[in-house]
């Protein structure tokens, strides 16, 4: 009876646990799939072999055997994966992957940075990741990877970089955030950065660099803001950049640059401000920059270069200044710079000015001779210069020339736009045609190759013949100053005879 009790009871305990498992399979079953996935593709998916064809991440490796692969290429398909998706778990059977790459095939298929997956790679280096929708890298997102070196995060509409977003990376050397929509760089973003060589912010849509806000970079070579909306920058932007020796700040919205801007970049070696809106160029603008080499600025509106600017950079052997408007490089502007042009592999380019034909341009004739630069002889070849105006009109209309006509509608007619143009109704074919005329007025002043013009053909200021601008200033003063000595001539005599007839007189 007894073994009977005992049976029965043995029974009914082993029921109960039958009962409560299957309830608890059941639970298990009604509770979050994802979890129940999570667990077995931890216990047993490699990254590298992902086969279920549903799964919204796929990898390829260089070696797929659980805990080999040093690299890994993952590319995120549609759906919009999330945090708590299962297939995180797989990244734990590649701990030792070096480098890794998450390509996003679709928009908005991947919204966060995958930091419980990075944080456990201890061996990672290099982490790129491709057309995620990221929006804004939150604080210290990027903290505490001492292995990382490299950090791409290329086409992820980031708009907002936030205080330490990048912060306390020992090994990093190369951080770059292309092609993102990154309105502003705010101070303290980038902190204990150590090793930061390379910074690629370009093709953002940066409008506001504050004062300091990358002064703790200190060992920073290559400042890439290429491609921004930057428009002011003060001697602060690039306060602490002791190291910078490149800094890329073409196509911005850059119009003028002030006294100093660039003091603290001692050591810079090339900077790039080609394709801004440059108007004006402080005469002190690029003071502090004493080994600078390379300064580029083609397509940009100068009319005019401050005669002291290049004393600021006497150590340039390359100085772009092509399509530009401007219409002066005298002597004394090039002259900081002078002896470096004559040596083997330097270059002035000035082609695509306006510049005007006169012996303030001779200068250009002789360095060509002399120069043992092959490139830079190349160069003023093409540099041509705008023969005076007014001349050109003085010869159209002498009986000589075939093209008076010609030449004086076209100026006629251009001088007609202007008043149309301030009429502020001009219509588009209108100006369409308007522009035509510019085009047929630019050949007939026909911008001549400097070099071909014999030196003795180029006018001075005090020369120009009583049609330029400058000579009319000069004959001018001229006519004061004759009139002036005559009527002091005039005035002598006039003492003279009163003199004589004084002393006759006394006689
Ligand atoms: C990073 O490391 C520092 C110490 O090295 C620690 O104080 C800090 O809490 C860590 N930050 C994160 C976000 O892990
Ligand atoms: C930095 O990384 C980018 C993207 O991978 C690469 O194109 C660039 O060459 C690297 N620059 C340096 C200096 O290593
Ligand atoms: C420039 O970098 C070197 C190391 O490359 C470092 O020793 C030096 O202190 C840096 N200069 C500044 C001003 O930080």
């Amino acid at each position: 009876m007894e073994t009977l009790i005992q049976y029965l009871l043995l029974a009914l305990a082993l029921t109960s646990v039958q009962i409560s498992y299957t309830e608890s399979r059941l639970n298990e079953k009604r509770r979050d799939k994802t979890e129940r996935r999570y667990h077995a593709a931890q216990a047993k998916d490699n990254m590298c072999e992902i086969a279920n064809r549903e799964s919204k991440v796929h990898c390829y490796c260089e070696n797929t055997e659980i805990k080999t692969a040093t690299r890994a290429d993952c590319w995120v398909f549609n759906g919009g994966i999330d945090e708590t998706d299962p297939i995180w778990a797989s990244f734990n059977s590649q701990p030792l992957l070096e480098k890794l790459t998450f390509n996003v095939r679709s928009d908005g298929a991947l919204k966060f940075v995958p930091l419980n997956v990075i944080h456990k790679l201890k061996r990672l280096q290099k982490l790129q990741i491709h057309y995620a929708t990221l929006s804004k890298i939150e604080k210290k997102t990027f903290t505490n990877m001492s292995t990382v070196r490299e950090i791409t995060l290329m086409n992820n509409k980031i708009m907002e970089l936030d205080f330490s977003a990048f912060a306390n990376l020992p090994s990093l050397v190369n951080l770059t955030i292309k092609g993102n929509k990154v309105t502003e760089i705010q101070r303290d973003v980038f902190v204990d950065l150590p090793s930061l060589r390379y910074l690629d912010l370009s093709f953002n849509s940066i409008n506001l660099a504050h004062d300091g806000c990358f002064e703790h970079l200190n060992v920073l070579n290559d400042l890439v803001l290429e491609a921004n909306l930057i428009s002011v920058l003060t001697r602060d932007t690039f306060r602490g950049l002791a190291n910078l020796t490149r800094l890329d700040l073409r196509s911005n919205k850059l119009s003028m640059i002030g006294d100093l801007t660039f003091i603290e970049l001692w050591n810079l070696n090339e900077l790039l401000l080609d394709n801004n809106e440059l108007k004006y160029l402080s005469e002190r603008a690029f003071d502090g920059l004493a080994m600078l080499q390379k300064l580029s600025m083609t397509g940009n509106k100068l009319q005019s270069i401050n005669e002291v600017l290049l004393e600021g950079v006497r150590g340039l052997e390359l100085l772009d200044l092509r399509n530009n408007e401007i219409e002066l490089f005298s002597y004394e502007t090039v002259k900081p710079i002078l002896e470096n042009l004559k040596l083997k592999t330097s270059v002035l380019y000035l082609s695509g000015n306006k510049l005007r034909c006169d012996c303030r341009l001779s200068w250009i004739q002789v360095l060509r001779n002399e120069t043992k630069s092959e490139p830079l002889r190349q160069a003023l070849d093409e540099v041509t210069c705008v023969p005076n105006v007014a001349d050109n009109v003085d010869n159209a209309l002498s009986p000589k020339s075939n093209d008076v006509k010609d030449l004086k509608t076209d100026l006629d007619v251009d001088a007609d736009d202007d008043s149309f143009q301030q009429d502020g109704n001009e219509d588009e074919t209108y100006s369409e045609a308007n522009s035509a005329y510019k085009l047929e007025d630019e050949k007939s002043l026909n911008q001549v190759v400097l070099v071909d013009m014999p030196p003795e053909s180029l006018p001075c200021p005090g020369q120009l013949g009583q049609n330029g601008e400058d000579s009319l200033m000069l004959s001018s003063k001229d006519e004061n100053y004759w009139q002036s000595s005559s009527s002091g001539k005039l005035l002598s005599s006039a003492v003279g005879i009163l003199t004589t007839l004084l002393l006759n007189l006394s006689h």
